[in-house]
């Protein structure tokens, strides 16, 4: 569990506050990747993977979930040749930005061997593109032992986009293990007015169109009790109490307790095999630190209080939006 305590002004400075109007409705919401943001608090968005203070303590994370249920990591056995593919596209983004402590090298003479050493977590291996027996573990699970975002690979066959490998382990409120396989379109099944409203089969027109190398983002966002990052389907026993604790909770506790939970989404076609790599990365912030921030606490308060009930019941707000929005204006400085 992620405490409020832990957080820090670099974790207000780089937050990517999602919310750009007072009302917030679901649209095709992408843009280019690798575009700098400006925010009231400082800036996120020019790297498409993000290490951060919380590196080590959220890979323990994904290594401790995982250990508890592997069905969080599965890639079904055609997508190999995807896995490998977005292994060595994550390495080239980590050695690009992260010069000083990320290294990928390549053998001269046998130009599919490579040398990768991640600093930050003393590794050094050497291995051949495609040959499994040179990594310790698949090369998903390899690089996502080594990134703080989750990942999916969607397959393009028959016109559509299949979900068909991935590494989930700080899924919001959905399972990895049951979408595995599905359409892109079946996985959107349970979201509320996107079909009505044509969003997802848009979405889908534009990810079937993504060039090799193209890259875009979105955001997207919940409330999350008590920091916990693992928000899955599956350990829904464990957090959902969360929010009956925090609804019948003393409000002044609600500040330090209740987090806003921004993913920022990278979509990303890859070069050899054609997948559509999916990044999911998960931030969060406590309703104390957003309201350090005078717009941000005043956004999320007329967010919080426009938003229609099938939205905010599918976003698992039914009770947390009440007290989010008592200690806001109690609290935070919001007028209402
Ligand atoms: C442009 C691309 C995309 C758009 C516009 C989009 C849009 C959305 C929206 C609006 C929601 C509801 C979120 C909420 O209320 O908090 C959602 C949920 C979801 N999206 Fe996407 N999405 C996109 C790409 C993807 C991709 C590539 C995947 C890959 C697996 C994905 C997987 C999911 C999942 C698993 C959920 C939760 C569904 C559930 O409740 O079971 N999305 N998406």
């Amino acid at each position: 569990m992620t405490t409020a305590d832990t957080f820090t002004r670099a974790d207000i400075e780089n937050y990517p506050f999602p919310l750009s109007r007072d009302q917030y409705r679901y649209s095709t919401n992408v843009e280019p990747a690798g575009r700098p943001v400006s925010t009231a608090a400082g800036g996120w968005g020019d790297r498409r993977v993000q290490i951060d203070r919380h590196y080590r303590h959220e890979l323990d994370e994904r290594a401790r979930i995982l250990a508890r249920d592997p069905s969080r990591a599965q890639c079904l056995p055609h997508m190999a040749p995807a896995a490998w593919d977005a292994m060595l596209t994550l390495m080239r983004d980590l050695a690009t930005d992260y010069p000083e402590s990320m290294h990928l090298d390549r053998d001269l003479i046998n130009d599919n061997t490579f040398r990768w050493r991640n600093d930050l977590l003393d590794i050094d291996d050497t291995f051949t593109f495609g040959d499994a027996s040179t990594l310790p573990t698949g090369p998903l699970d390899y690089i996502c032992g080594q990134i703080q975002e989750d990942v999916v690979l969607l397959d393009q066959r028959e016109g559509q986009l299949w979900g068909d490998a991935g590494v989930v382990t700080f899924a919001a409120d959905w399972s990895f293990g049951f979408d595995i396989g599905m359409s892109f379109l079946q996985i959107h099944g349970p979201v509320p007015r996107v079909h009505s409203e044509k969003i997802i089969t848009r979405a889908h027109d534009f990810l079937l169109r993504l060039e090799p190398g193209q890259s875009y983002r979105r955001t997207n966002w919940t409330l999350t009790v008590d920091g916990k990052l693992d928000t899955a389907t599956e350990t829904y026993p464990e957090w959902g109490r969360d929010r009956r604790t925090l609804a019948d909770g003393p409000l002044e506790d609600v500040g330090q307790r209740l987090f806003l939970r921004t993913e920022v989404q990278h979509l990303i076609r890859l070069p050899h095999s054609g997948a559509v790599m999916f990044l999911i990365r998960t931030y969060l912030l406590p309703l104390a630190a957003v309201a350090t921030v005078d717009s941000w606490a005043d956004r999320l308060y007329r967010v919080l209080e426009d938003l229609p009930l099938d939205m905010a019941e599918y976003k698992g707000l039914a009770r947390t939006r009440g007290p989010a929005l008592r200690w806001l204006s109690t609290f935070g400085g919001v007028t209402p």
